[in-house]
């Protein structure tokens, strides 16, 4: 273990509720932050600033508290852009979530370039959420979904996912990393798509705060993540997608904020990016996630990775020495996600046993119920971890799941 590479560790005093208490005894422990990030305070302090120094609609007034609004929601959507490097801030969407982002562009996309018949790639281990806006497409419309093949490490088969492609093919969706093991998405599948100048949309849930993104240098066409997950507010998300394919899609949804000019007889639509916000955005939730951009960027993104890296190591060859405990995926190539069952007990099982013990892991299917049958698994258990995380707490879940092992088995 390299303790250089680990971050300081007075960054957890941001986070108020990591002092919380479960069940009145026992300290938090958090290893939960691929569901959700907690929160630090300069994120509740600023939403809380903004609803009560400066809230009101944006776009829409001339008014101070209009014009304060509006420049704080344009202010962080230029956070967003240089985040993730986007070459314009037209190319930055603003969604409720990384889900609606994803929907956006499924039907979108289908609208402007695609019809009955037409294939979309996925892989086997793509949340729920990078499935269903898809399946709507094949049971509405006819298209045709080809699921790439995952190797035992959970790493897509790049050569299997090469072999899907036909002239049918018109658009790739792919998890950056994935929920369930942790793995990054290789560059070599951009690289599969952009020789075969099909778009690709990367699913940025659990990478955008866990690795460094470069949508140019990514060279993908479409990029979606949720605040939530980033140590924002829930209930905003960004859709990135290049300028030339999102000014040729059509919108979404209708209503105000989205148009040019309206007549009875029609309308005509406002340019990038308001064209794809209709209606009254979560102006405050965006001005969090731009502020939490803020906090991610002052630790260094670099120092996050490394610290995570080191930690995800770390935990991955302690459970990895359990003779009780069967590990999904392998030890290289993962980034802050662990998913293990421990032999024969249920995950729901070991979760509400180490919360007892103030552990907080997450267990079920993790909305990958494909994944999950692929695994021959009904559910596992899933460590993910964040800044605030540390090594002593991986000794203590370590400690908790020894005696959670002695308590099924006795
Ligand atoms: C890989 C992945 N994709 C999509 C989602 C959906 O995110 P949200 O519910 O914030 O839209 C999640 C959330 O767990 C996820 O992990």
């Amino acid at each position: 273990m390299d303790k250089s590479k680990f971050l300081n560790q007075n960054i957890r005093n941001d986070f108020p509720i990591l002092s919380k208490k479960i069940l009145e005894k026992n300290n938090l422990i958090y290893f939960d932050t691929a569901a959700s990030s907690q929160k630090p305070n300069t994120v509740i302090n600023e939403t809380n600033d903004f609803y009560q120094n400066h809230y009101s609609n944006v776009s829409r007034g001339v008014h101070t508290l209009s014009v304060e609004s509006t420049f704080r929601y344009e202010d962080a959507r230029k956070k967003v852009q240089k985040f993730i490097n986007a070459k314009s801030e037209n190319e930055i969407i603003f969604t409720k979530s990384a889900t609606e982002g994803i929907n956006l562009i499924a039907q979108t996309f289908y609208e402007k370039y695609m019809q009955k018949g037409d294939e979309v790639i996925l892989s086997l281990m793509e949340h729920h959420s990078n499935l269903i806006p898809w399946f709507f497409l094949r049971d509405k419309y006819g298209v045709v979904i080809k699921f790439a093949k995952i190797n035992q490490y959970g790493e897509i088969d790049y050569n299997h996912f090469e072999s899907l492609f036909t002239d049918k093919t018109k658009i790739v969706s792919l998890t950056h990393l994935s929920n369930v093991f942790g793995t990054e998405l290789d560059k070599k599948a951009i690289k599969i798509c952009n020789d075969k100048k099909v778009p690709i949309l990367l699913d940025g849930c659990q990478s955008a705060a866990h690795l460094k993104i470069d949508v140019q240098q990514l060279e993908c066409d479409f990029f979606v993540f949720s605040g939530h997950k980033t140590y924002g507010p829930a209930g905003i998300g960004v859709l990135y997608g290049v300028e030339e394919l999102l000014s040729e899609m059509p919108p979404y949804q209708g209503g105000g904020g989205m148009i040019g000019e309206v007549s009875l007889e029609g309308a005509s639509y406002a340019d990038l990016p308001a064209k794809y916000e209709a209606g009254t955005p979560p102006l405050v939730e965006a001005h969090g996630l731009g502020v939490a951009i803020d906090y991610m960027n002052n630790i260094g993104i670099e120092k996050i990775i490394a610290h995570e890296t080191e930690l995800t190591k770390y935990a991955f060859n302690k459970l990895n020495e359990l003779d009780f405990v069967e590990m999904h995926g392998g030890e290289n190539n993962r980034n802050s996600i662990i998913s293990f069952n421990l032999k024969n007990v249920h995950s729901h099982e070991v979760s509400s046993f180490l919360d007892v013990e103030g552990i907080a892991i997450r267990a079920g299917h993790h909305c990958c119920q494909p994944l999950m049958k692929h695994l021959g698994v009904n559910s596992t258990a899933r460590l993910s971890f964040g800044i605030y995380n540390t090594v002593d707490e991986v000794d203590k879940f370590i400690e908790a799941l020894h005696k959670c092992k002695e308590f099924f088995n006795k």
